[in-house]
Parts: C-alpha cells; structure tokens; sequence
C-alpha cells in the first residue's frame, strides 16, 4: 500500500547475557557466540508516526520520555544508513520517534538493546503496512533482529524470549546476524528465572560498548577469550538441560569476570567495577556459603550488578538483598526483574 500516514507501536525488553559478546568484526558481526535471558519488565516503549514527504533526505524527530531529544539523533541517523538497503522507505516518509523507558532514565541500565530492538520492530510493521503480502511472523523476527543488531549488537537478542543465542557456533543452530530463540531443553530450575538489578553506580558509562569492542582488536588475550566463548556457551546449554545450578552459576560468574578482566588487559584499560560492586559479590559468595541457595551475579560493562536466581527463592533472596544489599546501591535502588518472553506490539 502506498500510505500517505501511519503509526506504529511496540514494547520491547532489555536483555542480559550470560556467556557475553564482548569484541566484533566489520558490520556488527560478533567475535563469539553469546546468550542471553530476555527481561520482563526493564522495556522500551516506542511509537514511530509516519508521514509521506518530498525531499531524499533521511528526516525524524526524537521524543524521548514527552521532551525533544536531540542527543539520540546521531545513533539513529547512523542506524538508518546502516539499514537503509534492507529498508527502501526510509527517505519516502518523515518520522516521529517518541520513545520511553520503564526502568528509570540515567539508571545505568542500558537502553541500547531495548531501544535499538523497540525501534527496529516498529520499522518492520511498517514495511508490513506498506507491503501487499502478509510478512510471516518467524521472517518478520528475523528481519527485526537483524536490522536491531546493525543499531546495537545486544539488541538482536530482545525480540523472543526466553533465553536468545546470537552468534555462529558449532553445536547450536545460530547466526552472526540475528538472534535466535534457543529451542534446547530448559529445566523446570531456570523456568521464571529472577534477575534483581542492583543499581550501583548510575552515572554515565565510562567505557561506550563502541569503544570496549573495538579494545578487542589487537587485545593480548582475545583469541583464548573467543575460543573460551564457544566451550562456555556448550557448558552452560548442557548445564541448562540438566538443571544443573553448580554450572550455572561457574559459567555465568566466570563470564562475568571475564567481560571486566578484558577491560582490565586491554590499551587503554578500565576498571568498570566500584568498590561496591565487589563488596555486593563478595556478600554474595558469602551468602551462597552459608545456605544452600543458589544466587549469583552477572555484570554489565558497568558497575551495577545482576544477581540471578530461581523463582523458588525470589522470598529469601529479597530479603537477604534488603537487609544485607541495598546499603550498596546508589539511594537504596534496586529493581527487580526476571525471564521474559520477548517484545509486543502495542
Ligand atoms: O550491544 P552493545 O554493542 O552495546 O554491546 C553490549 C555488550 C555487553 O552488554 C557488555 C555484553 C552482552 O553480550 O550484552
């Protein structure tokens, strides 16, 4: 259909990794294989209007959280160039971008995935309402996740639920260049899954995820970190199938650490940790100790930390993060997630 006017709308999850991409190639193209739970209630909510216009020029405006944004153009400007050949439309039509976020702005979680995959998926249900043929639903996924990881890497992985696995491996049926809904076997263990986001530090990102991948090329330890992607994500599947938290926890720990020691061993090097991120792992680790629970952290490329564990014990694990964790946390925030199923349309 040749529309003169339209609107669109979606909501879409952030997501965090397990096994981390961390390092990339050309066109957004990962080092390694990654994986990752898909989350609930952190989403971007995005509504693009579209209207007809004269001029050749990529043309949109930015409304982010009711207030004109002029800061996001850059990113998105950037998106469109990259996509536009996947995309023909996009110099036919003046959009309006009016974007919001459940989880509190400058909070230190990073919108880049939720927001790249909200906006991704309202541009492919107006290629739906411009085309004459119904887009099917697993092509339409698809071409959402491969157009939200030429926006953002992470971002391919926030369209399905509930566990996402972008990147070539030998033994999983994925691609370098969209996310795919990981169909092994979950045990009834991770079903639910809970993830409590400790906000420790809420600043501004010292290191931009642009700048750490590119801290890949040439980094000393790289090609082991690859290698070590691959056998990691083959640990954790199995670990997954079986129900088996003792893995779990080793494979997701371990990623972490490892995600911050790159940033540790690269030129220039960063510590992205703060002093209370460490105190909240090692309360953590403490805890695990003590009971037989089975919590545990995972990190972003920041301070703040994840503390992943099963529905079973959202109870003792809350309590356990209000009286022992919250001192640790910028103004006592935390927010609490858990596994979700992917994005909606609105
Ligand atoms: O999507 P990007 O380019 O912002 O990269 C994000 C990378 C990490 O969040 C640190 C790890 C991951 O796999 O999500």
């Amino acid at each position: 259909a040749n529309l003169e006017k339209g609107s669109v709308k979606w909501a879409s999850p952030s997501n965090i990794a397990l096994v981390k991409y961390w390092g990339k190639k050309k066109n957004q193209i990962p080092e390694n294989p990654s994986i990752s739970f898909t989350l609930s209630e952190c989403k971007t909510i995005t509504e693009v209007t579209f209207s007809k216009k004269e001029n050749a020029n990529f043309s949109f405006d930015v409304i982010f959280e009711g207030e004109n944004n002029e800061a996001f153009k850059p990113k998105i400007q950037t998106f469109f160039e990259r996509i536009e050949v996947y995309m023909p439309f996009l110099r036919d039509y003046h959009f309006k971008i009016e974007t919001s976020n459940t989880f509190p702005h400058s909070s230190g979680i990073a919108s880049s995935a939720s927001g790249m995959s909200a906006l991704a998926l309202c541009l492919m249900s107006i290629e739906q309402e411009l085309s004459s043929s119904k887009i099917e639903k697993p092509y339409f996924n698809q071409k959402a996740s491969f157009l939200a990881r030429l926006g953002s890497g992470s971002a391919c992985r926030s369209i399905e639920g509930e566990l996402v696995v972008w990147g070539q491996n030998e033994s999983t049926d994925s691609s370098d260049l969209y996310g795919v809904k990981y169909e092994g076997e979950i045990h009834s263990n991770f079903k639910n899954y809970q993830d409590t986001i400790l906000l420790v530090d809420k600043g501004e990102k010292q290191v931009s995820s642009t700048v750490g991948h590119n801290l890949m090329y040439g980094h000393p330890f790289a090609e082991e970190r690859f290698k070590q992607a691959h056998t990691n994500l083959d640990v954790l599947k199995n670990a997954l199938t079986m129900g088996d938290f003792k893995t779990f926890i080793s494979v997701v720990e371990s990623e972490a650490l490892t995600l911050h020691a790159m940033m540790m061993t690269s030129n220039p090097y960063f510590i992205l940790m703060k002093p209370n991120t460490l105190q909240i792992i090692n309360k953590i680790w403490e805890y695990r100790k003590q009971t037989a629970s089975n919590v545990c952290f995972t990190l972003d490329a920041g301070a703040n930390v994840h503390v992943l564990y099963p529905k079973s014990e959202t109870n003792s694990v809350l309590q356990f993060i209000k009286t022992e964790l919250v001192e640790y946390c910028q103004n006592q925030h935390f927010i609490c997630d858990q596994i979700g199923f992917g994005a909606n349309q609105i």
